[in-house]
């Protein structure tokens, strides 16, 4: 059967990668969660008490390759789950770059150009054979402009940060409801806000509003267009 890419960008905690991850295992597909890579660089940063406020004027500089350099960013597969977990520097990091203190650091990481040059190379090197599902914010726009199918996930907010509550509470993860509210609307503007491969829908793309569809209906929409181009 024809492989093809698949790219699905969106929100955050719309459900991307819960249904990127569903397609992928109906189709054995590769599936690659390009916001776990954001966020392992993230980790680097904080674990290695590197201010993120400083990243842009070090990439300013000039410097920042120094730090960057050191940084290798790779996917083991998990057997128990059969989906594949991001490693830094070699280390399973995919429980620590779930934490709050990630998420509120993450999308000043990924506004500085140099960090998504090195991200994006890396994410057009795995889908390079095709048979992909990558999520993100740019995959439909920058990473893989050609994708045979583009999605644009979006969900109500209040939606998502329920989902989200219950997804790190599942994982032993303790943060608030309202806290975590307040972070994703925060991603949401900060995404669609900055100047280096901002959020936005690519004009290819559909639109897919999964406030009232369950996981199941959420994959069915997406198979059904699917088969319309396998
Ligand atoms: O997908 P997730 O919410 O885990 O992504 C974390 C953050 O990583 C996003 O809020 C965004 O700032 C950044 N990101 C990005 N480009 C991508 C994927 C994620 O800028 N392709």
């Amino acid at each position: 059967m024809k492989q093809i890419t698949i790219a699905i960008d969106g929100y955050s905690s719309c459900g991307k990668s819960t249904l990127a991850k569903a397609i992928a295992k109906e189709l054995n597909y590769i599936y690659v969660d390009s916001g776990a890579m954001y966020r392992a660089v993230t980790l680097y940063f904080l674990e290695n008490h590197i201010p993120i406020i400083d990243l842009q004027r070090a990439a300013d500089e000039g410097v920042l390759h120094h730090y960057i350099d050191k940084i290798n960013i790779s996917f083991e597969n998990n057997p128990t789950t059969g989906v594949s977990e991001v490693c830094l520097n070699g280390r399973n990091v995919e429980k620590e770059i779930r934490t709050m203190k990630v998420s509120e650091s993450v999308s000043m990481v990924s506004t500085v150009k140099e960090i998504r040059s090195k991200l994006v190379k890396i994410q057009q090197e795995i889908g390079k054979n095709k048979g992909v599902v990558m999520d993100g914010r740019d995959i439909g726009t920058v990473v893989f402009p050609d994708a045979e199918l583009k999605l644009y996930m979006t969900a109500d907010v209040n939606e998502r940060a329920k989902r989200r509550f219950a997804e790190l509470s599942h994982k032993g993860i303790t943060a608030s409801l309202e806290e975590i509210k307040i972070n994703i609307s925060q991603r949401d503007y900060d995404d669609t806000h900055r100047s280096e491969s901002p959020l936005i829908k690519a004009d290819d793309s559909i639109l897919l509003d999964n406030t009232n569809l369950n996981e199941q209906q959420s994959l069915e929409f997406v198979l059904d267009l699917i088969s319309k181009i396998i």
